[in-house]
């Protein structure tokens, strides 16, 4: 950062903003392997809580990669600047007084470390989906594994790219031995939004 840019403090303090939604802002971040349910975890939590009045905005990989990420792809560099760009997105959405659902691999520990530190401690809700990987792939919703496995796409995570388990994660969902609704209820009990 230049030093010359200074941070500059808006009139109005976060807390206003969430005080006229009645809500607590927080980014709810779901990390775990393609094909473990992310995006269905997201759009079932999304419904559950606009149901209950809360403003809600989702942050999906997949989409964010159609456009301000377009420029990426999966090696580590673009891995990096992924999380970097929609942590950053989902903090600026938080301080707009949003609660907002994260759907991201984001396989390395480094990142989501990095991402936690730039919220506030209990404005960052860590949510590893653990679906094991011999179940994602049998799924394989977008047939990508199956064309990671033939070679034909690189640095895919599981196959050829690691993917790092998080250490500390607020909550654990694995996918495999219970509906995304009772995921979603789960998720739900915990936070208290
Ligand atoms: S992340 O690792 O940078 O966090 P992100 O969540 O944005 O990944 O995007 C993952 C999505 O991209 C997957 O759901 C999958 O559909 C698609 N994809 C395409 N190529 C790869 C790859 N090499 N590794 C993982 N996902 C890939």
């Amino acid at each position: 950062m230049n030093k010359n840019v200074k941070f500059q403090n808006y009139n109005l303090p976060s807390s206003e903003r969430a005080r006229i939604k009645n809500q607590y802002p927080m980014c709810i971040w779901m990390t775990g392997l393609s094909g473990s349910g992310k995006t269905s975890l997201c759009n079932a939590l999304d419904k559950l809580l606009i149901e209950n009045d809360k403003h809600t905005y989702i942050l999906d990989g997949d989409n964010l990669r159609h456009g301000l990420n377009s420029d990426l792809g999966f090696n580590v560099s673009d891995r990096n600047e992924n999380v970097r760009r929609t942590a950053e997105v989902a903090k600026l959405m938080v301080d707009a007084g949003l609660i907002v659902i994260v759907g991201l691999i984001s396989p390395f520990q480094k990142d989501r470390t990095w991402t936690r530190n730039i919220f506030k401690a209990d404005q960052f809700k860590e949510i590893y989906i653990s679906t094991p990987l011999a179940l994602c792939e049998k799924r394989d919703t977008k047939g990508l594994y199956k064309q990671a496995r033939k070679g034909l796409i690189k640095d895919f995570t599981g196959i050829d790219s690691p993917y790092e388990i998080p250490k500390k994660p607020e909550f654990v969902v694995d996918t495999s031995d219970k509906s995304i609704d009772e995921c979603v209820f789960e998720i739900y009990e915990k936070f208290k939004f």
